[in-house]
């Protein structure tokens, strides 16, 4: 496996998708984890050194240890990645000027000698890539020779043949390297990895780890329905068997027959131990007169915690709490890209719990990206409807309310959202959208329907392309479509006489309401 030492780039991650994509199996570990005694138990066949924001010259600046360059094995070092090998194997780095700072593209030319690490590259003469650095290197290490260079950076691309160690100064893993992906192809192959690691082999590891970490105790899990904790619940039952129990929290703001399809796709699929716990009663009578929005979200939160201790407290002996952590919720407490954020919502989930539980955490996921939870989730027999499910928030339909809630607004954004969510799957662009919901508007306005005078709700569709979730822009439906939906929603849904189409991407707007 590969080590990749993360000196805080906010593209770390993207290293890490790229030699996954190569079939490589690879870890990320934040520098200050990556000790001697971390090296030697790691074992890695190669390791990268990731970009940081940090100055190589500043003292206290982060660093491998020195053991790292007496492994024997090849080393990639890029952008700061790039200082730090310079600095520590005897060159020179000097902070930027305006004069030689480089932000953003650049074309970097190769010099006579083209080395393996560079099969596929210059094939036009330049390459575009990506840069992003301050401080530069002004002497290159001894044993380093260039291999390219751009105006900017003289020394972009270097490289000491004999040991394998590969230096640059620009992004290979950003989109905007667009043959970037090559370098790392090559990099692997100098490293002698034969980019055989799949999904299967994956769960296998997983299974095991699993296994080792938890011995003969007792896990529980929430199941929310969602990809995430469907496959984690699932990779667990299949690691632990009768060992786990998941809980399935129903707070009545699920979507039409959600909460009995979920459950019995895993008691039908999976036979693992689950408790369906209907709270609706509980969540809709707390949120009762309820209409800040944070109020709403932080009463559901709490509730939420409440209830899953309570049923988690009748499994004698749990020791561990299982969650769907992915891989970019963990990058986020790694990178060091400054000051705390502001809250623009906040988010749902179990954070917290395990402290005040006393649990310890299982996160088999922590390692994977979306897509690839999906590709997990396929491997262990998740029907593709549930695979490919557009998200759903922790809060559900309550912010999809703003607003008080009632059980009949509750029951209108139902029926809407199944007309809606079935006319968008009728047209085939169900899985071109990110996610689509209906929304209730906290108003009632007129309409005429046979003759008659109607004082009803409005709807507003909102429907999104994103990658992420983090930005997002509103779907372009066809006039004719969203004709056709509207009038299918107003037939078909009592209590709704108008119906509105959201075209705000995010930002300025986010994608739920509230
Ligand atoms: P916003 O509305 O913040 O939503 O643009 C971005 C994505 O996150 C989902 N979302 C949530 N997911 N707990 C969740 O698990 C939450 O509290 C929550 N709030 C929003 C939202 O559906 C969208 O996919």
């Amino acid at each position: 496996r590969l080590l990749i030492i993360d000196f805080g780039s906010q593209v770390t991650q993207l290293i890490a998708r790229r030699l996954r994509e190569l079939n490589v199996y690879c870890e990320i570990h934040p520098y200050q984890n990556v000790t001697d005694a971390f090296l030697a138990e790691f074992g890695p066949k190669a390791v990268i050194f990731s970009g940081g924001p940090d100055s190589v010259m500043r003292d206290g600046s982060p660093r491998p240890p020195k053991t790292v360059y007496d492994l024997g094995v090849p080393i990639l070092g890029i952008c700061y990645g790039q200082q730090v090998m310079m600095h520590d194997l005897g060159g020179k780095v000097e902070a930027g000027e305006h004069a030689t700072a480089e932000f953003g593209r650049a074309y970097v030319t190769p010099s006579e000698d083209r080395p393996e690490f560079l099969n596929g590259w210059f094939l036009e003469g330049k390459e575009q890539v990506w840069m992003s650095h301050g401080d530069h290197v002004a002497e290159i290490a001894p044993g380093f020779d260039v291999y390219g260079t751009s105006p900017g950076a003289p020394f972009a691309i270097t490289a000491d043949l004999s040991r394998n160690f590969f230096a640059v100064q620009f992004h290979p893993e950003v989109h905007h390297t667009p043959n970037g992906a090559t370098l790392y192809e090559n990099f692997i192959k100098l490293a002698g990895f034969s980019g055989d690691w799949t999904m299967g082999a994956y769960r296998e590891e997983m299974i095991e780890k699993i296994r080792e970490q938890v011995g003969d105790k007792k896990v529980i899990c929430a199941l929310s329905g969602g990809v995430d904790s469907s496959v984690t619940g699932i990779l667990l039952h299949e690691a632990i068997g009768d060992q786990l129990t998941c809980v399935f929290v129903d707070h009545g703001l699920l979507r039409k027959n959600e909460a009995e399809q979920v459950v019995q796709m895993f008691r039908e699929n999976y036979n693992l131990n689950l408790i369906h716990a209907d709270e609706s009663d509980l969540f809709l009578g707390e949120l009762e007169g309820v209409s800040d929005p944070e109020v709403k979200r932080k009463t559901i939160g709490r509730l939420f915690i409440d209830v899953f201790q309570k049923y988690a407290n009748q499994i004698e002996g749990a020791e561990f709490l299982a969650q769907g952590t992915l891989y970019p919720d963990v990058i986020e407490s790694v990178s060091f890209s400054g000051g705390p954020s502001v809250t623009i919502k906040s988010h749902h989930n179990v954070g917290g719990l395990p402290e005040k539980m006393g649990l310890k955490l299982v996160e088999p996921l922590r390692e994977l990206f979306k897509d690839e939870v999906r590709a997990l989730g396929h491997e262990l027999g998740l029907p593709a409807s549930f695979i490919g499910r557009h998200p759903f928030p922790g809060p559900g339909l309550a912010i999809r309310c703003p607003g008080e809630i009632s059980r009949d607004k509750l029951r209108i954004l139902r029926e809407a959202d199944a007309v809606y969510i079935d006319q968008i799957r009728k047209h085939g662009l169900y899985d071109e959208i990110w996610q689509a919901f209906a929304a209730i508007l906290p108003m009632r306005t007129v309409g005429v329907m046979g003759d008659g005078r109607t004082y009803d709700y409005a709807l507003a569709l909102r429907a999104v392309t994103s990658v992420d979730g983090m930005t997002a822009d509103y779907y372009p439906f066809t006039h004719e479509f969203l004709g056709e939906t509207a009038t299918r929603i107003i037939n078909e849904v009592k209590g709704v006489n108008r119906v509105f189409y959201d075209c705000t991407s995010k930002p300025p707007g986010t994608i739920e309401l509230e």
